[in-house]
């Protein structure tokens, strides 16, 4: 049996996951895996060729057009769709309306799963989602589960959002992230929950450093 170290972080969309999930894979030198980015990716590609969400045929085929790759430069993480550099496009507002849907597809679950799995296979990786320590890696060696306050979540992902979208609105943001927690939990192909041995880490209040801190401290154990 391989003896890589899984790092696997789940929770609420935009409560600082791939923040802490880049500082961790770059503090110690892990892989950093976004597995959101990918099913926003298929996302896309399902938004770019109309893809009907009902049509499991539609969406078979689909899947087996979608290549998706990842690069990691300076520890940020770039995917490409069909060798097209896409992590730019895939946070915009279209997707993100559309990928709690996609990812509540079984077939699209268990195309992406695969992968994951694959690229935790043999190396230390530190991958964040939804199902990453319940369905991906119910053997990682840590699983955090991350929440914070609604509003600093929307507030955080509106900072983020405004330079390269002055017309949007921090109730547009509350909105769609409130959406987005309610299909990601009540969805019935692994929805998202905690695994019952996930710490968890509510970063309301936490600066980044503390919460870095917090998620190293479980870490380093594994380490020595
Ligand atoms: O983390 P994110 O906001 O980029 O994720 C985008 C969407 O993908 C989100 O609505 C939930 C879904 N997702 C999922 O179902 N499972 C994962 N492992 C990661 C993301």
């Amino acid at each position: 049996m391989s003896n890589n170290i899984v790092v696997a972080i789940d929770g609420y969309s935009s409560c600082g996951k791939s923040t802490l999930a880049k500082a961790l894979a770059k503090k110690l030198h892990f892989i950093y895996v976004d597995s959101g980015a990918m099913y926003r990716a298929v996302a896309l590609y399902f938004l770019r060729n109309n893809i009907d969400l009902e049509n499991n045929e539609q969406i078979a085929e689909a899947l087996k057009n979608i290549h998706l790759n990842f690069h990691s430069r300076d520890y940020q993480s770039h995917i490409t769709l069909n060798d097209e550099e896409v992590s730019d496009e895939i946070r915009q507002m279209h997707v993100a309306d559309k990928v709690s849907a996609v990812a509540a597809i079984h077939d699209v679950r268990v195309a992406m799963v695969k992968q994951q799995q694959r690229l935790g296979k043999s190396k230390n990786i530190v991958m964040d989602g939804r199902d990453i320590g319940t369905v991906v890696f119910p053997n990682a060696q840590v699983k955090l589960f991350m929440t914070a306050d609604p509003k600093i979540r929307a507030e955080r992902r509106y900072k983020e959002l405004l330079p390269t979208n002055p017309d949007i609105t921090l109730e547009e943001i509350f909105d769609n992230l409130a959406h987005r927690d309610y299909q990601d939990t009540t969805r019935k192909e692994s929805p998202l929950t905690r695994a019952e041995d996930a710490i968890i880490l509510d970063n309301t209040d936490l600066t980044q450093a503390e919460q870095l801190l917090f998620a190293l401290s479980h870490i380093e154990p594994f380490m020595a």
